[in-house]
């Protein structure tokens, strides 16, 4: 937790998107000193936030970028790594394959190289299973199971995921946080909510979503995490984005699924159990409110 006595600079790759803008915002609003490294500007440029334009792709500019940058910073003291394509087919297969796990690759090995033991990244709620056209194991789905990646995109993120696993058995001082973040929504997204009118365009991944602001409160928690090594977080609002109660959909779309815990309400079936108890993750925010603070 940064102070003034204790200063604490943050690289978040990627906090010129949708949810690095609510990172960056979150933590320069919490102290911290933030450097934005992007391959694009913010739209919503935060003041006090230096942006580097960088190709994460070119380990020579993310070495650098993690290192120090003439006349801005001689150090980093942690990274949030959220730079990458965000879903599959905005481009072909094998360019967002390079592009997001070249990119993963150069920042773990940078920020090893920069002596930075503190890195937290976006995974993703994909490993899960989505869409889900094979049933998951057991519902509520959670970390437990081993990894389903059934795209490119998702494949990636699973290699991300193995990547850190030896960087940390490398270094067991190391802390690396993959938070797999369920479909990013914030105010904007919010007037197309409840899907009831067609619960199936929603099965892809259990009608859960997660709003920005609370998967920015998920990533300043897991760098304030006093953990090391590599972990997987399942990051989800505590509601869906139904009306419907939870139970009737999973009646009607997983009826031969196992059930761990008894459905109730339209509480989401993307469980976030292990980043409560781990990292104190309590989402602070609903679609219900269109995005007003629900704080429970
Ligand atoms: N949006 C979602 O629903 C969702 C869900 C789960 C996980 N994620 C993950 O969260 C992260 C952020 O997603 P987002 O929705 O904010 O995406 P976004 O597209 O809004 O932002 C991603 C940012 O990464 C930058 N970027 C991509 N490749 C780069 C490169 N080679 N060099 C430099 N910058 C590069 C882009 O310029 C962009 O600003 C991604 O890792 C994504 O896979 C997103």
């Amino acid at each position: 937790m940064p102070s003034p006595e204790n200063p604490v600079r943050v690289a978040v790759t990627g906090g010129s998107g949708k949810l690095g803008r609510a990172v960056v915002r979150d933590l320069a609003e919490h102290g911290y000193d933030v450097v934005l490294l992007d391959r694009i500007p913010s739209p919503e440029p935060v003041p006090g936030v230096q942006f580097t334009r960088v190709d994460l792709t070119d380990f020579g500019q993310v070495l650098q970028s993690l290192t120090a940058i003439d006349d801005r910073y001689d150090h980093v003291d942690a990274v949030v790594h959220l730079g990458a394509i965000p879903a599959p087919g905005q481009v072909p297969n094998a360019a967002l394959f390079t592009n997001n796990v070249t990119s993963s690759y150069n920042v773990f090995a940078a920020a090893k190289a920069a002596g930075i033991r503190n890195v937290v990244w976006a995974s993703s709620e994909t490993l899960l299973g989505l869409p889900f056209e094979v049933d998951p194991p057991y519902i509520p789905v959670d970390e437990k199971y081993a990894v389903r990646p059934e795209s490119s995109y998702s494949l990636g993120k699973a290699v991300d995921e193995e990547m850190a696993r030896h960087f940390t058995r490398w270094d067991p001082q190391l802390k690396m946080f993959g938070l797999r973040f369920s479909n990013v929504m914030d105010d904007g997204d919010y007037g197309a909510f409840p899907f009831d009118d067609d619960a199936a365009s929603r099965s892809f991944n259990l009608w859960s979503y997660i709003d920005a602001r609370d998967g920015a409160l998920a990533v300043r928690l897991a760098l304030e995490s006093d953990l090391t090594g590599f972990e997987a977080f399942v990051i989800a609002a505590s509601d869906t984005v139904m009306t419907t109660d939870t139970a009737v959909l999973a009646e009607e779309f997983l009826p031969h699924v196992e059930r761990r815990a008894s459905i109730e309400g339209t509480m989401p079936l993307l469980s976030s159990d292990k980043a409560r108890d781990l990292l104190g993750f309590v989402p602070q925010f609903s679609w219900r409110g269109w995005g007003e603070r629900v704080g429970r």
